[in-house]
């Protein structure tokens, strides 16, 4: 039997200006983590078991656009197999999905990973990076590729579309708290919306991405410099810029304003958006106090991570 796991992620800054080529930055979630097991098998065929989305199935079975199948077919291919092997896939998740997670990326990484190695050809970390890309394509339409690469790497991530990956240095932890809004929301809607903005009104959304991307730049900045108080600034006027287009919603809005009224440094939404997670940086000391009040308010789960 051959295992891989692979972390779920957040997106610190710049999510969707960084589909516009953008800079973003990104950290793994150690907290939440997808793990795959590939076993050899006496049954004929590529089985799948993957519970947490009730899926049972031979893999041929799936359509060709379906996740899981791209992603075996692209490990397939990469490899040159003269045949299909006879296999079982065993997929478990404890990344929600559809909350900016980065559940499908992780699922696809560990994937990759797990099978490639369990047919002797273990891939690079720069082949699984480009596989999972592949994948996530069908999830999210126009990916920027951070989400990948992000868990690919499993460290913090400084992402700009088409330049070489930079892996940041923290200049001292950063405690974060990760808050589901409970509402589901699929990025490819979101990422959709903006382009339907960006379409109608170029000029306008281009000079929102770059006031984005130049927070991105700052927040690396006070990210390597360890000033944690500035990033939380930093936060908010994200999350401002992210308002206007129109990616946040009333409900992570009050979760924001919560986690800012209980002594949170910063919040904002964090990944697709109009639901899902939002983030907010905290005190270690205020960490507790932070998220029961997000509980209060109608968060459906608090996570506590450290990026370091
Ligand atoms: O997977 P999510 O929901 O964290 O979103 C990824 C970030 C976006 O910028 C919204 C999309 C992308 O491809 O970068």
């Amino acid at each position: 039997m051959t295992t891989a796991s692979a972390p779920g992620k957040i997106i610190l800054f710049g999510e969707h200006a960084v589909v516009y080529a953008r800079p973003a930055l990104a950290a793994p979630v150690f907290q939440a983590q997808a793990k795959v097991e590939v076993r050899d098998s006496s049954r004929l065929g590529v089985w799948i078991d993957a519970p947490n989305i009730s899926l049972r199935a031979e893999y041929s079975a799936l359509a060709p656009t379906h996740a899981l199948r791209a992603a075996i077919d692209g490990v397939f291919h990469a490899l040159s197999l003269p045949a299909a092997p006879c296999l079982n896939i065993h997929i478990q998740s404890q990344i929600p999905v559809a909350s900016g997670l980065g559940s499908g990326a992780a699922v696809s990484v560990a994937l990759i990973r797990a099978l490639s190695a369990h047919l002797g050809q273990p891939l690079s970390d720069e082949q699984v990076n480009a596989l999972a890309y592949q994948t996530e394509t069908i999830y999210h339409g126009t990916p920027s590729g951070i989400d990948n690469t992000v868990i690919t790497y499993a460290r913090p991530v400084y992402y700009r579309r088409g330049e070489p990956i930079q892996t940041l240095r923290v200049g001292a932890p950063l405690h974060l708290l990760i808050a589901d809004s409970g509402i589901p929301a699929p990025t490819r809607e979101s990422v959709a919306a903006v382009r339907q903005l960006w379409q109608a009104d170029s000029a306008r959304w281009e000079a929102v991405f770059d006031k984005v991307g130049q927070l991105a730049q700052a927040a690396r900045a006070a990210l390597q410099a360890g000033l944690p108080q500035e990033l939380g600034h930093l936060m908010n006027e994200n999350h401002a810029l992210l308002q206007e287009m129109t990616v946040s919603c009333s409900r992570v809005d009050a979760l924001v304003e919560t986690a800012r009224n209980s002594g949170a440094w910063g919040a904002k939404v964090s990944g697709g958006g109009r639901g899902g997670n939002l983030i907010a940086l905290v005190a270690p000391g205020s960490a507790e106090s932070v998220s029961a009040a997000l509980l209060a308010a109608g968060a459906v789960r608090v996570l506590q991570t450290e990026v370091a």
